[in-house]
């Protein structure tokens, strides 16, 4: 499906699993567990999972205008509270599609559960694609 004809939401998502299958082939995309993730829970090593992805949103937050500037610092609380977690619900609830899409380059891998390939394992499919509700191909 063209990526122009699909809803908004659904562009977002289009765009995330085109990096990711890009970043597959450059052999660039790591397979984390949530426990795994769990272990990035600080301001300078902080990652989160958003539908099934993997971001290491580090840069994000630590250029964050709410370290410095009274007006973002709720905003940054809320950030600081989701590293380390699956915290697809509160991203997709509070952001823009075009807040979802500068997520994107922050992308480090696919989220596995327990016990399935990790990082470097050969083995294929993980869980990525199961992100996208609404896809219909
Ligand atoms: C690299 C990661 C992130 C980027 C690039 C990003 C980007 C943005 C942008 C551009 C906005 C402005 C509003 C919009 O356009 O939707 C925003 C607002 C916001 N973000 Fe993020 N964000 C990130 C991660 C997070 C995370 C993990 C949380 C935690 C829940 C979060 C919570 C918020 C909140 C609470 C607002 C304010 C929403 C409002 O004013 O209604 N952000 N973010």
């Amino acid at each position: 499906m063209a990526l122009e004809a699909a809803p908004q939401a659904d562009r977002v998502c289009r765009l995330a699993q085109l990096l990711e299958a890009r970043l597959q082939r450059a052999g660039r995309l790591g397979r984390y567990t949530l426990a795994e993730v769990a272990q990035h829970c600080t301001p300078h090593d902080g990652w989160i999972v958003v539908d099934s992805r993997v971001y290491d949103i580090t840069p994000h937050v630590v250029q964050h205008p709410g370290w410095t500037s009274g007006c973002g610092t709720s905003q940054l609380l809320a950030i600081l509270r989701t590293l380390g977690t699956d915290c697809s619900e509160e991203v997709r609830a509070v952001h823009s599609t075009r807040a979802l899409l500068q997520l994107q380059p922050f992308l480090i891998g696919v989220l596995v559960v327990e016990g399935e390939g990790q990082d470097g394992g050969g083995s294929s499919s993980s869980s990525e694609a199961a992100a996208c509700q609404g896809d219909s191909d």
